[in-house]
């Protein structure tokens, strides 16, 4: 299709032309043929996070992911129950400004937005507070790109008898998971990131047992997680109007990913463009923000070039007319901007945006072989 920009953001993201294509239909929100769409949804996701055994379910979401988020806060954490996040970026703090609005007793344990939460930190806040019923945590913290330990975390978690809420918004899809081994009792996503359809819903893989005791604890009408489940249970059908066409082109979108070789084979390409940017970027003297331990294939944050004619509005602007979509940085302590490899992008798109990125260095009258050393 004519007239697309590649998007190297974290969404919503370049979606394939057969995604594009599978939505311009018109369904009826009751029609069989639209039911069946969702069901079969919901039941790839719990194939996708190997949990369709029953023990889980998926609740799909109208809105964008943070909707999901706050459905989840707002629905499953009981009157009298704590949430714990632990945070390492803007997002985690997203996370516990939505129990704040909510007033949900919240408590946060804080990291350096360039490392990962460390489990015994979150070990010593939760045996200190036994208040302390849900515990949140961002998966990869798309702000830096950054990767957190959720296996280490949900084995804490279970053991404290604590309840784990994981927003794998970014993740799922891209980095395989398994849910119930690593202990998550609620995961969040979303249905325009590493499955890339379009914007218009957020889904959550919810323990069954869970979801049950949260009935009449909801804050919300439209983001009630007991009742949006119990709708889809009963009749198939979203209890207001779903996004049709987002769900149309979500389903070809995990189609193929099935046919990329599910989240195996769409891990090795994102992680194949991000080795590929990394080594372009590197070669024109970018520095990445986090090291390279800590660096997750969905999202790279790279440090402004120290040069006065560095200005990053006009960089932005400048790729953005030839065709190339970046993402401004979100880190409170440096100057950054961002560089997704995830959505229907390839290696050889890599490399035409670095040499987009060359040229308007060269435009900009920037060094590109010292970006990062120039003043
Ligand atoms: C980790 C994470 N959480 C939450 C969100 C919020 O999602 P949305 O912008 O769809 O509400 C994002 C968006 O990129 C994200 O990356």
């Amino acid at each position: 299709m004519t007239g697309n920009k590649l998007l190297f953001t974290p969404g919503p993201l370049t979606t394939s032309d057969t995604v594009k294509q599978a939505m311009l239909r018109d369904l009826g929100s009751r029609d069989a043929e639209f039911l069946a769409v969702v069901s079969q949804i919901r039941r790839r996701l719990l194939e996708l996070g190997h949990v369709a055994d029953g023990r889980y379910e998926a609740v799909l979401m109208q809105g964008s992911g943070t909707f999901a988020i706050e459905s989840v806060l707002s629905s499953v954490i009981p009157r009298n129950g704590k949430l714990l996040v632990a945070i390492n970026g803007a997002y985690g703090h997203r996370m516990a400004k939505i129990a704040n609005v909510l007033d949900i007793p919240c408590q946060t344990v804080v990291f350096e937005e360039g490392s990962p939460v460390v489990v015994d930190r979150v070990r010593s806040a939760l045996v200190a507070d036994p208040a302390i019923t849900h515990v949140g945590v961002i998966h990869c913290e798309t702000s830096t790109g950054i990767l957190n330990p959720v296996a280490e975390l949900g084995q804490t978690v279970r053991e404290l008898a604590r309840i784990f809420i994981v927003d794998a918004m970014s993740s799922f899809g891209g980095i395989p998971i398994d849910i119930a081994a690593n202990k998550i009792d609620f995961l969040i996503s979303s249905a325009n990131k590493c499955i890339p359809g379009v914007p218009g819903f957020a889904f959550v893989l919810a323990r069954r047992d869970l979801l049950e005791a949260a009935a009449g604890c909801a804050r919300s009408l439209s983001l009630d997680l007991h009742a949006q489940w119990k709708g889809l249970e009963s009749d198939g059908q979203f209890r207001f109007t779903p996004p049709t066409h987002a769900l149309l082109a979500f389903r070809q979108a995990l189609e193929e990913l099935e046919k990329e070789g599910g989240i195996e084979g769409r891990a090795a390409r994102y992680s194949a463009n991000q080795q590929a940017l990394m080594q372009a970027m590197t070669a024109l003297g970018f520095d990445a923000y986090l090291a390279p331990e800590y660096q997750s294939h969905i999202i790279t944050s790279f440090r402004f070039p120290a040069h006065s004619r560095f200005e990053f509005a006009a960089f932005y602007r400048r790729l953005s007319d030839l065709g190339f979509v970046i993402y401004p940085g979100k880190v409170s302590n440096a100057d950054c901007f961002r560089i997704g490899t995830i959505g229907h992008i390839f290696p050889q798109d890599i490399q035409a945006l670095v040499a987009a990125i060359r040229r308007v260095l060269d435009e900009m009258q920037i060094d590109s072989a010292h970006a990062a050393v120039y003043a």
